[in-house]
């Protein structure tokens, strides 16, 4: 089988397709036939740079892929051959708090990833995919649409009638659109393009900010909620963004604190906005599967259907990272594996 393997860290370069044995599925573990992967930030950032924690070279990245069940192993009871699935990041966060020791199961990480023609998943790091989603959907959400899950429902507590702020509109950012449009939550969406917003504008957003040409999007975000700020911030920014997004807060509201789009370093800002908004500040790390499984009963009720942006081949993967790093996408980039 062939996979897509990170051979040394740098730059895209590094990527190479090469041969490998097919896996066969161990005890308690399904055999996969990926036949979509979905790209985040996160792949660009381990292709990039060697991070302590993450295996080392050759390792295959991306966290997010589905596909079907083409053999089972020994006791395995969930799943039988042909079911549609899609892998959980965290193999080993089923459900309950997060622990620390899930760092050692993120897959594409600290375990191989999803960009490869088979991949062995043990039976309780599976979710079966929802009906109306095809592979490239579904291979969407482990990620992107977990985290924006986890951010603003189990999290966030987010109810309607409440109001949310996106930054930009990447994967994480489009998700929390239209899960927060569905729950009857207002949405305000930030972008660089002016395009963009116009399309966040036909998903629902409801107000939109450029933040080019309106740096102190902070006071427009104050404008127009008439003073009272937003109940959920989605910060997929980080340092360069969290003291507007502290300012777009409302008394008692919530930023969940996702992103590192601006970098890993200390924000560039003091933090007693929140104090005298009696806000909170949320660290999110995606989620367990039982909150995937909660994810995908909401699309299922509501028929919500990801945005992709772009789909590409297999073979041209690395083109597909050029386009994310690019970031000229609205939503996600996914590479077909067939
Ligand atoms: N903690 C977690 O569990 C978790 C999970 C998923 C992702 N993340 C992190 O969340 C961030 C977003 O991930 P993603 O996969 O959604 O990324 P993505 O799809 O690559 O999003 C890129 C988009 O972000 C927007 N953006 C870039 N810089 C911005 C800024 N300074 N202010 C506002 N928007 C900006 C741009 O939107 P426009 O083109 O519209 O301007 C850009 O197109 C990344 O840092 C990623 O590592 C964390």
């Amino acid at each position: 089988m062939k996979a897509w393997t990170i051979q040394t860290h740098g730059s895209l370069d590094g990527l190479t397709l090469v041969e490998q044995t097919q896996p066969a599925p161990a005890k308690e573990e399904v055999l996969v036939r990926v036949r979509a992967v979905s790209l985040n930030f996160r792949d660009l950032i381990t292709i990039e740079k060697e991070r302590s924690g993450n295996l080392p070279p050759p390792l295959v990245p991306c966290s997010d892929g589905a596909g079907e069940i083409v053999a089972i192993g020994a006791g395995v009871t969930r799943f039988k051959v042909k079911d549609r699935v899609a892998g959980i990041f965290f193999r080993d966060w089923v459900e309950g708090p997060f622990e620390m020791k899930y760092h050692e199961c993120a897959v594409g990480g600290s375990r191989q990833g999803m960009l490869s023609e088979f991949v062995t998943i043990p039976e309780h790091a599976a979710v079966g995919i929802p009906a109306l989603l095809s592979f490239e959907e579904a291979a969407t959400l482990p990620c992107a649409g977990l985290t924006a899950w986890q951010a603003l429902f189990t999290r966030g507590e987010l109810r309607a009638g409440h109001t949310v702020l996106a930054l930009g509109t990447g994967g994480v950012s489009i998700f929390a659109l239209q899960l927060a449009n569905a729950a009857g939550a207002r949405v305000i969406v930030t972008s660089s393009s002016d395009e963009k917003l116009a399309h966040a504008k036909e998903l629902g957003a409801s107000a939109t900010i450029n933040y080019r040409t309106t740096p102190d999007w902070d006071k427009e975000v104050w404008r127009i909620t008439e003073k009272g700020g937003v109940d959920h911030v989605v910060e997929v920014g980080g340092p360069g963004t969290l003291g507007r997004s502290m300012n777009s807060v409302a008394a008692g509201g919530h930023i969940a604190l996702i992103g590192v789009l601006t970098g890993f370093g200390a924000p560039d800002t003091g933090l007693f906005p929140l104090v005298a908004r009696n806000a909170r500040l949320d660290g999110i790390y995606v989620g367990s599967r039982a909150h995937f499984e909660a994810l995908n009963d909401f699309l299922t009720q509501h028929r919500i259907r990801p945005v992709i942006d772009r789909v590409f081949p297999f073979t041209e993967a690395r083109e597909a990272f050029a386009y994310l790093h690019s970031a000229r996408h609205f939503g996600k980039v996914v590479i077909r594996v067939d």
